[in-house]
């Protein structure tokens, strides 16, 4: 019987070098997990977009260790094929290398996850090479950072003045020599995403970063219809499920007050 190759960090290096596209999406649950694996995403990512998405929260900013932890197991537990990267959640690996090194490797150990996710740049450089040295496979994330949007105060692109494009191709290039075998790119001006995928060896994963990063990741419920609460311009909706949801539960009320659910068929005999 043939067994599917597993997605590995190196499989998306050899990815890029030969020009093919990753596909990555985010998984909070197992059910989810399994459709997208088995559908043939490369990369998932359990975000900890997670507490805007499932836990009906404002901003990123509240979801915990033991709750990325949690989600992770879900994930992990139905990835055959994609590579399971889970996010590190604010406060898990600001506050110093130690920090970091014990909470990313709760997400290898307890939530059985391949890499971990960080935000920021040049100044965690640092602790991606030591979380690296300790065996620990580190994707980066640049330009919009939700994790800091009380700093920032809005969720606007990054990346429109030319310090700002300058900062942010340095820190691709600080964690590309730290040693991340990935970049996350969020909301920055197309022709800078081009510049950083040319510029770093590890591939780049756009969101809002324009066509030209190696790979692409969304949040799946965004691209569904599901989460509608807003929308933002970088997100393609392929199917409208909120839309089918509303309908077919309410088909479900309907049968039930007239009486016409379950028929005899739906019944048990005897
Ligand atoms: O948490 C998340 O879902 C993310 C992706 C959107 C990149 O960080």
């Amino acid at each position: 019987m043939s067994k599917t190759p597993k997605v590995t960090t190196h499989t998306l290096r050899e990815m890029k070098a030969q020009q093919q596209r990753i596909a990555a999406l985010t998984a909070y649950d197992h059910l989810f997990a399994g459709l997208l694996d088995n559908a043939g995403v490369d990369v998932l990512l359990v975000g900890d977009s997670v507490a805007t998405v499932m836990q009906g929260r404002d901003t990123t900013v509240p979801v915990t260790m033991d709750e990325m932890v949690y989600h992770c197991q879900l994930v992990s537990r139905a990835a055959k094929r994609a590579l399971v990267v889970g996010d590190l959640p604010f406060l898990s690996y600001q506050v110093g290398i130690e920090d970091a090194l014990r909470n990313a490797g709760r997400l290898l150990k307890e939530g059985m996850v391949e890499a971990v996710k960080l935000e920021g740049g040049c100044d965690f450089a640092p602790t991606v090479a030591r979380l690296v040295a300790a065996g620990i496979p580190v994707m980066g994330h640049i330009g919009l950072t939700p994790q800091s949007i009380h700093q920032f105060g809005s969720y606007r692109a990054r990346g429109q003045a030319e310090a700002e494009q300058r900062q942010l191709l340095a820190d691709a290039r600080a964690l590309a020599d730290a040693g991340a075998f990935a970049i996350v790119i969020e909301k920055v001006p197309s022709a800078l995403a081009a510049q950083i995928t040319a510029a770093v060896p590890v591939p780049t994963i756009g969101i809002g970063a324009g066509p030209t990063c190696d790979g692409q990741i969304l949040v799946t419920h965004d691209l569904l219809g599901l989460f509608t609460r807003f929308r933002p311009r970088f997100v393609r909706r392929y199917r409208e499920l909120a839309q089918e949801i509303g309908a077919a539960i309410g088909d479900y009320c309907r049968d039930v007050r007239q009486g016409s659910f379950p028929s005899a068929d739906e019944s048990y005999g005897g």
